[in-house]
């Protein structure tokens, strides 16, 4: 039968790309990872020293951006103008400014027309922020996930493991300082689509969560 386009959305550490990536699977759908794109333009940006509310080099910075998403077994790899940024985007220091850069409207207006072709074809699971709101007004399924901020600082702070150089108070205020980023800005903010299914994964576990939205995707077929 047809295929549909699936958007989920919601704050940071929910679970969202984990889920999205085992519900592309299970329906045999292609999975994107739109903050990887929010966060392979702060790379770049950083690396060229331009600020977060200089639109002017932002602009120019944005038309010579190219960014590749390629599906890989355990998630997805990225590549920024030719090289893999895949782990480099998830440092502190990206996660740290990447809300200040997606506030950018040309940032937005730029990576939401990439994300929009690449869903035209359908059989797109893709994650982020605004995509039942902005990116995938009419996508059949929009998903909001979220969880409590203890349990989504606890479940990333059981993530890092040894690596963790922070205290679970830290992640928990920079987790609540980018949902108040993500939430409050003017162009997209982080928002529930009035259509949209709400789960809260707090008590859930993640194959509880990907069941649910793969059988409520099977409806929709
Ligand atoms: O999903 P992830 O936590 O990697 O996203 C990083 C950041 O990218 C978010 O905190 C948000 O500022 C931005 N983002 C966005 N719109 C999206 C996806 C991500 O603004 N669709």
């Amino acid at each position: 039968s047809d295929l549909i386009n699936v958007a989920i959305d919601g704050p940071a550490g929910a679970g969202k790309s984990t889920v999205a990536r085992m519900v592309a699977a299970q329906l045999g759908y292609v999975y994107v990872d739109t903050g990887s794109m929010y966060r392979a333009v702060t790379l770049g940006a950083q690396r060229q020293g331009l600020a977060a509310d200089d639109e002017e080099r932002l602009t120019q910075f944005m038309k010579s951006l190219d960014i590749v998403l390629k599906p890989g077994a355990n998630g997805q790899f990225v590549y920024m103008n030719g090289e893999d940024v895949t782990s480099l985007i998830r440092t502190r220091e990206v996660t740290g400014a990447v809300s200040h850069y997606a506030a950018s409207g040309i940032v937005r207006e730029v990576l939401g027309v990439m994300q929009r072709n690449m869903a035209l074809r359908k059989g797109i699971v893709m994650d982020g922020r605004d995509i039942g709101t902005h990116v995938l007004p009419d996508a059949e399924l929009k998903v909001f996930l979220t969880a409590s901020v203890k349990e989504r600082a606890l479940r990333r702070f059981k993530e890092l493991g040894q690596e963790a150089v922070v205290t679970l108070q830290q992640l928990q205020e920079e987790i609540a300082e980018r949902d108040r980023l993500d939430e409050q800005r003017e162009l997209a903010p982080l928002l529930k689509a009035s259509d949209a299914i709400e789960l809260d994964s707090s008590d859930m576990t993640i194959d509880e969560v990907v069941d649910a939205i793969v059988k409520m995707s099977r409806t929709k077929l």
